[in-house]
């Protein structure tokens, strides 16, 4: 199946480095997450895929790094160019994308045994993130490695081969796999490492399939190995029910499925798939911390927990800084909610009939144009 990660690589030139395209046999159907539906946007074939496309033009926007810019595509940056302008009035909304993804960085770095002992990280569902290409330039001692569907590895390999300017490291490798029917253990062959890390994954599956998932995960984890995840938190998303480009975003990539009740039901999930030492962060605090655009909206927890073992040390443990309370409704920088009025009936039927579409179907420029159109016109009507 696939190409051991850890066998001797080629010196680091983009084309050298990205052979080890390894697919997993796919005889199980394919999970919810992994199966294609209508591409209204031109974003991708799955809905991860096109939240993956929309967090990487996201990115490509606020962040000025050669990294975002290679990974983002043009519909990617267009659709989050509108999700901006409709979140304007809501920056910390925004800077939440930049919190969670050096938030989660700096976890997996803070998870590394100590000094420059050899370790492999492992970030799964990593989409067109740059996290692992910068960890592991950071960390040339690591071997990280990549994990997500098939597809959406191959087009990060083109991207990547495509940008001259960006040297991928020869410590980081990909392997391709559905990770709703295939354990990450048959996916690593067994291996077990020091540090996993899955960012936008959990939260569309259902909770005991995001329980299940998280406890296979632990079978890829040494003794004392750690497990990062986001996990949506339900106030946080009661929050962002009022705001329109959060919304948009859910349409294209799916509704969340995993939420947790409060930081005692972050720690659940974790305990119940069989983890220690569970630690629930916020965003806002670790982009505090890490010195990145503040304010930050907190739509979800930042989580870590370790796989037990007698041998290892405890984890270091951090103040759990809570964020400060939220201003009275009143005060809040969101559009005030509108009482829904006959004309946001009218903007909310479908402008264009809808076609019967071929899951995975991609529509017409044309229809991309109208859908984008829809969207914004729902945006201003509410
Ligand atoms: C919301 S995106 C997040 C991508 C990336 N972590 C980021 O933050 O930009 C979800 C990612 O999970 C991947 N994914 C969804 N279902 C999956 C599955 N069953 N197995 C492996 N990867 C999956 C998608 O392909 C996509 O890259």
């Amino acid at each position: 199946m696939t190409t051991p990660p850890d066998q001797p690589q080629t010196p680091p030139s983009n084309s050298a480095n990205l052979p080890n395209l390894p697919n997993l046999p796919d005889e199980q159907p394919a999970s919810r997450t992994a199966q294609p539906s209508y591409d209204s946007m031109g974003l991708g074939r799955t809905p991860g895929q096109r939240g993956a496309e929309i967090l990487a033009g996201l990115r490509a926007e606020i962040m000025n790094t050669p990294e975002s810019a290679a990974l983002a595509r043009l519909s990617g940056r267009i659709v989050a160019r509108i999700l901006r302008s409709l979140q304007s009035r809501n920056l910390a909304g925004i800077n939440f994308i930049g919190a969670r993804l050096y938030g989660m960085k700096e976890l997996a770095r803070r998870a590394l045994p100590p000094g420059d002992q050899p370790a492999t990280v492992v970030e799964v569902a990593a989409g067109f993130s740059p996290r692992s290409i910068e960890f592991a330039q950071a960390h040339s001692h690591v071997t990280v490695i990549e994990v997500d569907l098939p597809d959406v590895v191959e087009e990060k390999q083109k991207r990547l081969q495509r940008a001259r300017m960006i040297e991928i490291p020869a410590n980081l490798s990909w392997l391709s796999a559905d990770l709703g029917v295939t354990p990450l253990a048959a996916v690593l062959e067994g291996r077990q490492v020091d540090v996993i890390v899955a960012e936008g994954l959990l939260a569309y599956f259902e909770p005991s399939e995001s329980i299940r998932i998280a406890r296979q995960f632990r079978d890829s984890l040494k003794p004392g190995g750690v497990f990062i995840t986001d996990l949506p938190r339900r106030q946080g998303i009661l929050d962002a029910q009022s705001q329109s480009g959060m919304r948009m975003f859910s349409r294209q990539a799916g509704s969340f499925l995993t939420i947790a009740d409060g930081e005692e039901g972050a720690q659940q999930l974790f305990s119940e798939a069989g983890y220690v030492d569970v630690q629930v962060h916020y965003p806002s605090t670790l982009a505090e911390t890490l010195n990145l655009a503040t304010p930050v909206f907190d739509y979800e927890y930042l989580v870590s927990g370790r796989n037990p073992a007698t041998e290892a040390p405890p984890l270091k443990r951090l103040p759990l800084r809570r964020p400060p309370p939220r201003p009275p409704r009143h005060q809040q920088q969101a559009a005030p909610h509108r009482r829904r009025t006959t004309k946001r009936r009218a903007a909310t039927r479908p402008l264009i009939k809808r076609r019967r579409a071929e899951p995975g179907q991609r529509s017409s420029a044309h229809d991309c144009v109208q859908h984008i159109t829809r969207e914004v016109s729902l945006a201003r009507n509410t």
